[in-house]
C-alpha cells in the first residue's frame, strides 16, 4: 500500500515538474522578458482577437507556417488584421516571439510589415499584424498547393516588388537607428499589399548587426536554399547574408520557378545551379 502511495506521490510530483518546466516557467520568463523591452506596440486581449477572427474560424485562415496558423480578422474599429497564433507546442517559437516583438516594434518603413501588437494570455501567444491583401510573394508566384491562387505579375510589377524588398533591406541594414540582419528572407516572408507593394515580414530570426561580433557558433538559423554559404557553413553573419537570400528571391521572381520546391533534374541540384548553367542564354531563364 505504502509502495502504491509513494508511486502516486512520485507521479504527481513528476507531472507537476514537467508542467512547471514546459508550461509555467517559459510563459513567466516570456512575460518578464517582454516587460524588460521598451515596447512600442499595443497589446490585445484574447477576447478581442477571438471576436476579430470569429474564434479563429478555419474559414479565416490565410496561412500556416512553422510556428502556427495565421488568420484574417476585423477589429471592432474596422481595422483588418492578420493574427499569427503560435502553436503551444513550438518552444523555439517563444524565443522568436520575443525577438519579433522587440525588433519590429521599433521599426517602421513602407516596405516592412507593421506589427500592431501582441497578446499573451494563458498558453496563447499571438502576434497582430497589418493585413496584406495579396498574401505572400510565394503564393503570388507559385500559387498554394492545388489552388490556382497565383497572380499574373507583369514585368513592371515584378520590378516594383524587387525594388520594394531592396528598400526594406537597405532600411534594415543602414537606414534605421539599429542595424539588423533579417536572416530569413524568402518568398513567404515577403508579403504584398493591395497594390502589390512588397513588405518584409517575420523578424523572429532577425539579429542586431554588430560589426565586431559577426561569428555565430551556436545556432545558425534560416531556410535551406536561401542561406548564404559562408553563413550556413561557417556561421559568418553580415548583412551580405540577406543580400544573398534576396538574390535567390530575385531569381524566383525572374524565372517564375520556386527554389524550395525545385526538383533536381540532370546535373542541376537547385535553382541557382539551373540559372548558372543558363547564364549564356539569359532569356532562357525568364518566366
Ligand atoms: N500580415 C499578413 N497578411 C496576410 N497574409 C499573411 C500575413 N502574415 C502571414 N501571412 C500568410 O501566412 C503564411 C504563414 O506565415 P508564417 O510567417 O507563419 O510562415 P511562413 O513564412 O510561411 O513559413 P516559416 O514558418 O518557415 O517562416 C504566409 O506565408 C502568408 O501566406
Ligand atoms: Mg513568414
Amino acid at each position: 500500500m505504502r509502495v502504491v502511495h509513494g508511486y502516486m506521490m512520485f507521479k504527481h510530483f513528476y507531472y507537476f515538474t514537467i508542467c512547471l518546466l514546459t508550461v509555467i516557467l517559459p510563459y513567466q520568463l516570456l512575460r518578464a522578458e517582454l516587460k524588460g523591452l521598451d515596447l512600442k506596440t499595443g497589446s490585445f486581449t484574447l477576447k478581442q482577437l477571438k471576436a476579430a477572427s470569429d474564434n479563429f474560424n478555419s474559414a479565416n485562415k490565410i496561412g500556416e507556417g512553422g510556428f502556427g496558423s495565421v488568420y484574417k480578422g476585423e477589429l471592432a474599429d474596422g481595422t483588418i488584421i492578420a493574427v499569427k497564433q503560435l502553436s503551444p507546442k513550438s518552444r523555439q517559437g517563444n524565443r522568436e516571439f520575443v525577438n519579433e516583438i522587440g525588433m519590429i516594434s521599433c521599426l517602421q518603413h513602407p516596405n516592412l510589415v507593421r506589427l500592431y501588437g501582441c497578446c499573451i494570455e494563458g498558453d496563447q501567444l499571438l502576434l497582430v499584424y497589418e493585413y496584406m491583401e495579396n498574401n505572400s510573394l510565394s503564393r503570388a508566384l507559385f500559387g498554394a498547393g492545388s489552388e490556382t491562387s497565383f497572380l499574373t505579375l507583369d514585368w513592371p510589377t515584378r520590378y516594383k516588388i524587387c525594388v520594394g524588398i531592396a528598400r526594406g533591406l537597405a532600411f534594415l541594414h543602414e537606414g534605421s537607428a539599429i542595424r539588423i540582419v533579417h536572416r530569413d528572407i524568402k518568398g513567404t516572408n515577403v508579403l504584398l499589399d493591395k497594390d502589390l507593394n512588397a513588405k518584409i515580414s517575420d523578424f523572429g530570426l532577425a539579429k542586431l548587426n554588430e560589426e565586431e561580433n559577426t561569428h555565430i557558433s551556436t545556432r545558425v538559423a534560416g531556410t535551406i536554399g536561401y542561406m548564404a554559404p559562408e553563413y550556413a557553413l561557417w556561421g559568418y553573419l553580415t548583412d551580405k547574408a540577406d543580400v544573398y537570400s534576396f538574390g535567390v528571391v530575385a531569381l524566383e521572381i525572374v524565372s517564375g520557378k520556386s527554389n524550395s520546391s525545385y526538383r533536381p533534374e540532370n546535373e542541376n541540384v537547385c535553382l541557382l545551379d539551373w540559372v548558372n548553367h543558363r547564364q549564356s542564354v539569359s532569356v532562357a531563364i525568364l518566366n
